[in-house]
């Protein structure tokens, strides 16, 4: 009978990820004891929080893992137990070193693309949500940030109504459709708006940046609110390394919209990557295209500002009507007009800027297919 050791078993244990933190178990101090007796293999576990969600992850993935790796074993107790409050801040201080205001540093590798526009709703946040999920679709990490401190709307967009599990002082994002997501909405409700003032809402951003643990997507996209305001600046203080994409309707003037983009980032210093058009056509029964805001306003505002335009969105009804019940259209109607033109939108968004390469600073070991999906429908909150 092939019955492993104590530190073969450790071994193991190390390959199984926190499902929220993204590293081993053992990178995490989470191992407290491994006893073998006969068949029998005993583990004690500290989890970060008490009451964690993730107790029935941990009970299925960690039998699962150590009896495919070794037969023999019998049965697999898995004891958990919570970290103290000096244990916890040790972690996050650990986890804190790799984020120190992450997006900032130039050796991020994160592309950070912030979402604007010229005025207030065009479509910014339809746009961000479903470029973000479109991103995910194809195969990166995407975090979503969502800056609209008045306006926000990225939680409804995507179903999102659980607060986020904070670590210590760290806050872990939710994670929706492959998209990590910040709000101040996920900290507030909706008829219970906030009253930030300049100083505050500075602080806010930053943590927003520095004190969530992102890990380091390939792509953090910002839905900023609209105009020119306190806020844009602040991200751009925090993000200078970002690209700006504005969206804008067919009937823009492009004179106008160009001159805010303009002044946006001179103020700001971003740097202007492309242009969406959003709500440019309807298309009826009959087939035909119907431009019912008028057309070229993206063109002439790309061309304006010597930029590419990379992507004509349709007046779809079902954008909104999907949009308002937290489900992408991206995902829920893939085929039709609207969705199609936001994952082009996607691609062109990949060519003009590629994710940057991940320094290979750690390895990360896939888990177990079963425990993978565990992990995942707790993500999800169901
Ligand atoms: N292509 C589209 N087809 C149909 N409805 C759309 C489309 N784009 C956006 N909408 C709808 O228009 C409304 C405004 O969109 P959205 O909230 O994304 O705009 P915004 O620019 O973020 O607005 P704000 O300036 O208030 O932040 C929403 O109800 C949204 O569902
Ligand atoms: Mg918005």
């Amino acid at each position: 009978m092939a019955m492993p050791t104590r530190d073969q078993v450790s071994a193991l244990l190390g390959e199984i990820q926190d499902p929220e933190l993204h590293r081993g178990l053992n990178e995490l101090n989470m191992v407290r004891k491994i006893a073998i007796e006969g068949t029998r293999v005993t583990v004690l576990i500290a989890l970060t929080i008490p009451g964690c969600p993730l107790k029935d992850y941990f009970h299925t993935v960690i039998p699962a893992k150590l009896t495919q790796g070794y037969p023999d074993i019998g049965h697999v107790e898995v004891e958990l137990t919570s970290m103290t409050e000096q244990e916890r801040q040790a972690l996050v201080g650990g986890l804190r070193k790799d984020t120190p205001g992450p997006f900032a540093r130039s050796d991020s590798s994160t592309q950070v693309i912030a979402v604007g526009s010229g005025k207030g709703g065009v479509g910014k946040s339809s746009t961000s949500v479903n470029l973000a999920v479109s991103l995910a679709k194809l195969g990166y990490s995407v975090g979503l940030l969502d800056a609209d401190v008045w306006g926000f709307s990225v939680p409804r967009m995507l179903g999102i109504h659980e607060r986020p599990t904070v670590v210590g002082d760290m806050i872990m994002p939710p994670e929706m459709f492959g998209v990590k997501v910040v709000s101040i909405g996920l900290f507030t409700s909706e008829d219970n708006p906030v009253v930030w003032r300049g100083p505050m809402l500075h602080k806010a951003l930053q943590q927003f940046l520095s004190d969530v643990h992102w890990d380091e997507p390939d792509y953090l996209l910002v839905d900023l609110p609209p105009g020119t305001g306190d806020v844009s600046i602040s991200i751009a203080q925090f993000l200078p390394g970002a690209a700006m994409v504005i969206v804008t309707t067919p009937q823009a003037v492009a004179e106008k919209v160009a001159q805010r983009a303009g002044f946006m980032a001179e103020k700001t210093g971003l740097v202007v990557a492309g242009v969406v058009e959003n709500m440019s056509y309807f298309t009826g029964d009959d087939g035909k295209r119907y431009h019912i805001f008028g057309e070229g306003g993206g063109a002439q505002l790309a061309q304006r500002l010597q930029v590419p335009l990379i992507g004509e969105i349709p007046l779809n009804p079902r954008m909104r009507e999907l949009a308002d019940v937290g489900a992408p259209i991206v995902l829920q109607d893939p085929d039709s007009d609207a969705a199609q033109a936001l994952e082009r939108t996607a691609k062109e968004l990949v060519n003009l800027l590629p994710a940057k390469p991940k320094p290979a600073k750690r390895i990360s070991l896939p888990l177990l297919s079963m425990g993978a999906e565990a992990g995942h429908a707790h993500a999800h909150g169901h």
